[in-house]
């Protein structure tokens, strides 16, 4: 598939999105075989210069199963020892936990989903460090704009008082 992919398209503009266990999946018992594998495939991508590798931390309980230790950040660590190119880091990453994570050299880029639904404003929220939006699930794969387009903007009067210096630059763009 990557390799079709990359018959028409330059390396450098293609990442790959990865999910080292399946376990979201319940596939537990597969997951003793399936860690090899995945490490296999990690060392293969090193050799195509990709834009980047996507990895997540796990979303689900991993404690009772056979990859508990790589729970957490030991995902991260584990397969940024494997690939040497950039890695954007995902999943329940926290703003200050991006920070250390980044600084630490475990990962060049973090993404943000949940909080992006959630935070129509979530850049300048971060760059303020600003509150963020409560998350509304409910909303999540509705059919409809509900819990699309109806979160609230920051507002400046919310912020600190610590970050006002910096919110007046962004002050015409919000609310
Ligand atoms: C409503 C919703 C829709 C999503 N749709 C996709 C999708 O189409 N493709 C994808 O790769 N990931 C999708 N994701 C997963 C996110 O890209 C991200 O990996 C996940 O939310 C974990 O990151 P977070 O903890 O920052 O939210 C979706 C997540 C949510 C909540």
């Amino acid at each position: 598939m990557l390799e079709a992919v990359l018959e028409v398209w330059p390396s450098e503009r293609v990442g790959v999105k990865t999910g080292p266990m399946m376990n979201e999946l319940g596939l537990f018992k597969a997951v003793e075989s399936t860690l090899p594998t995945t490490e296999y495939v990690y060392e293969k991508l090193n050799a195509y210069n990709l834009s980047h590798v996507f990895l997540m931390r796990q979303l689900a309980d991993l404690s009772e199963t056979p990859i508990a230790a790589l729970a957490g950040d030991a995902v991260i660590h584990h397969f940024r020892k494997i690939y040497h190119g950039q890695l954007i880091l995902n999943v329940g990453i926290s703003r200050e936990h991006a920070t250390e994570l980044v600084e630490a050299g475990l990962g060049d880029f973090v993404a943000f989903g949940r909080q992006y639904i959630a935070n129509p404003d979530l850049v300048e929220r971060i760059r303020l460090n600003a509150p963020l939006n409560e998350q509304r699930p409910e909303g999540y794969y509705g059919a409809t704009a509900f819990g699309y387009t109806d979160y609230p903007f920051l507002n400046v009067k919310d912020l600190h008082a610590e970050t006002e210096g910096a919110s007046l630059s962004l002050r015409s763009g919000l609310e």
